[in-house]
């Protein structure tokens, strides 16, 4: 038996999140937003490099019921904690608040490092993009935060969906302390439904791909693998900083720059092994991107599968992100008839995905969960990235 998440229905979330909101605090909501979870499909440890990845939004998204308040409390509390946080701005800044209150709070503190006048909120919200599994629940939660406000507080509205994406990743970067690259915000603010996005780091700039994955016979299945994600930000912090002192040494801003053609001639300038090894996976997993693109657009399904499964083995092997989890998943998948395989995310943890004829789904669910059965693993769950919409309001 294996499970499946299946993303709710907006109305199943947003009424009864409304009416908790009311019975909490005596007074409806402004209204309810949300924002999606996403899963990347291929370009993995590329955002924080200049470089390209291609994600794209899940169906599973994280609601937020909110209102603007008269004073300048701010209250947060979520259906999945017992643990809230009232305050006033002013308690909030790097670091601080600390747990899951902070992503919310941080989207506010950088707002109004910006200038904007902030005023007191409540803020309740439901988190249906599945925890702590590599699929950017906290991404969803900064976002759907920040389209509420958007649509709340004056001037907010006028900021472009880049800088408020920025806005997202200052509160994740500077109060969360998170050091992560900017592809979640993105994605879950502008992704768009039945494509995947084709993001340039760079600028942020962005290229809507049409990926009609179920009409043309095909599924991403996501595996979570439910394996806890140990030392996963001192892990995370550590390659972003090898990568950027490697950019230095190579004297460019960013290993974007880094002439792929010549790559051999550039590692042979780097003296450390592994410091060469985690170049070589940005430069190259870049490239994949380029052609996973390419075999998108010329309905190449098998070329895509195939650069997903080298995605994944530069991963494991050459940026040392993975884990026995995520490389039974993957093993497994592809044992059981993937095209192509590979984890999704910072690693470590979390979620693989794997692109499959939609026949074999179940049947590739099953290999993994069976595979898992025999090592030990805690069971998988599987869910069906059908590519979808950005946040918005629901209600
Ligand atoms: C995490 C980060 C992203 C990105 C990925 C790896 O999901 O939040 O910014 O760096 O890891 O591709």
């Amino acid at each position: 038996m294996t499970t499946w998440l299946e993303a709710p229905r907006d109305e199943d979330v947003a009424g009864p999140l409304a009416r908790r909101f009311e019975e909490a605090w005596g007074t409806a909501p402004a209204g309810v937003w949300a924002a999606p979870g996403r899963v990347n499909v291929i370009g993995e440890h590329t955002d924080y490099n200049g470089g390209l990845c291609l994600p794209m939004a899940l169906p599973h998204r994280t609601y937020a019921a909110v209102r603007a308040r008269d004073d300048d409390r701010v209250r947060v509390r979520s259906a999945q904690e017992d643990e809230g946080w009232e305050g006033t701005l002013a308690e909030v800044g790097p670091g601080r608040p600390k747990g899951w209150a902070a992503y919310p709070l941080g989207v506010l503190w950088a707002l109004s490092e910006k200038g904007f006048h902030i005023p007191g909120l409540d803020v309740l919200v439901d988190g249906r993009v599945p925890l702590g599994s590599g699929l950017s629940s906290s991404a969803a939660l900064e976002c759907s935060v920040a389209v509420a406000v958007r649509d709340l507080v004056d001037g907010v509205g006028a900021l472009p969906l880049t800088e408020l994406a920025q806005v997202c990743v200052t509160a994740e970067n500077v109060v969360a302390g998170a050091s992560t690259g900017g592809m979640d915000q993105a994605t879950s603010l502008r992704a768009e439904p039945g494509h995947a996005m084709l993001l340039d780091c760079r600028d942020f700039g962005v290229e809507q791909v049409p990926w009609r994955v179920g009409e043309q016979g095909y599924e991403l299945l996501v595996i979570d693998t439910r394996a806890p994600h140990a030392l996963v930000d001192g892990q995370y912090a550590a390659r972003r900083r090898a990568c950027e002192d490697a950019a230095g040494v190579l004297g460019v801003e960013t290993l974007r720059e880094v002439d792929a053609t010549a790559l051999d001639d550039q590692l042979a300038r780097l003296d450390d092994e592994t410091v060469r090894r985690r170049v070589r996976h940005v430069v190259t997993e870049i490239e994949r991107v380029r052609q996973f693109a390419d075999a998108l657009a010329a309905g190449d399904t098998d070329a895509a599968g195939a650069l997903m499964l080298a995605s994944h083995v530069s991963l494991r092997d050459d940026y040392e992100v993975s884990c026995a989890e995520l490389d039974t998943a993957v093993e497994a998948a592809e044992q059981a008839g993937a095209v192509g395989a590979r984890m999704t995310g910072g690693g470590f943890g979390g979620s693989a995905v794997a692109l499959v004829r939609e026949a074999d789904a179940a049947g590739v669910a099953d290999g993994v969960a069976e595979a898992f059965a025999a090592r030990g693993f805690a069971a998988p769950q599987f869910l069906t990235a059908t590519p979808s919409g950005p946040a918005a309001r629901v209600v």
